[in-house]
């Protein structure tokens, strides 16, 4: 029989007995396994695949197509791991009704468990529409990069007691309309504190201190692969970077000395 795989109130129960959540990204079949063997409990298959992967600038330019392709990958490669999919930028924003087709169309053709937004209290009712659709909802708050053009860039956010409150209001409305979890992105140490200890779903912190339910960190940051950003809240657990670089220039060295392929690596 298959392992079942970690569910919505799994993370639920997570939260109620102070037992932290962890989530990795992944956009592909072969790493996907990688990091649920590890021993994650989600994985979000995030919109950063658009920089990441295809070297786009933002995440602006991602479809609904290819976070298909990227979901159904992530799933095929998993057995344990809840599989998040990111809804990306255009996909939910311009009505509820645009959010349930492109939801329902996501989850049906990745057999992913849920997707992910972004976007406080003013989507509230997109949330409840999915998650009565029967599609489960993760949020996403705090700094959203999909309204990066908005926000003017990378700032940290929850400064201040009216941004913090701000974020209690979106996390509270979320959780109202059935969101399952929110990812708290780029925030205060001391207002994810705040929207965690408000909300009875769990948050997972990106930058956003010790005190969410759990964290998220996107593979190719932790992995040394991204090295060209590396922000304070980036731990690298890693240098596939480097390593990779070394591997790749003593093949090419071996290559053209003609030491590769020797005896061992040859049919006779
Ligand atoms: O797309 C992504 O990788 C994300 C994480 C930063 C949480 O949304």
């Amino acid at each position: 029989m298959a392992p079942s795989r970690v569910t919505a109130a799994d993370l639920l129960g997570l939260k109620r007995d102070r037992r932290k959540i962890v989530m990795t990204t992944a956009y592909d079949s072969l790493f996907a396994s990688l990091v649920d063997q590890a021993g994650v409990d989600v994985i979000l298959v995030g919109d950063s695949v658009g920089p990441l992967l295809a070297g786009e600038a933002s995440t602006l330019p991602v479809t609904v197509n290819q976070m298909i392709y990227h979901g159904r990958s992530v799933q095929r490669g998993t057995q344990h791991a809840l599989v998040v999919v990111d809804l990306p930028f255009l996909s939910y924003q311009v009505s509820p009704r645009d959010a349930m087709r492109q939801g329902g169309r996501v989850l049906k053709r990745t057999g992913a468990g849920a997707v992910k937004l972004e976007g406080g209290r003013h989507f509230a009712p997109t949330v409840r529409g999915l998650v009565r659709a029967g599609v489960p909802v993760m949020g996403h708050i705090g700094l959203t990069p999909q309204s990066l053009n908005v926000l003017g860039g990378i700032r940290l956010q929850g400064k201040g007691e009216d941004a913090t409150q701000g974020l209690i209001d979106d996390a509270r409305a979320l959780e109202e309309a059935g969101a399952f979890a929110i990812v708290l992105e780029f925030v205060t140490t001391s207002a994810a504190q705040r929207v965690t200890e408000s909300i009875s779903i769990p948050t997972i912190g990106i930058g956003s201190g010790p005190h969410c339910d759990g964290q998220v960190l996107v593979l190719h940051d932790m992995l040394g692969l991204n090295e060209a950003f590396h922000p304070k809240f980036v731990k690298r657990y890693a240098e596939l970077g480097a390593a990779t670089r070394q591997a790749v220039a003593r093949y090419a060295e071996e290559v053209r000395a003609s030491a590769f392929p020797d005896a061992a690596h040859s049919h006779s």
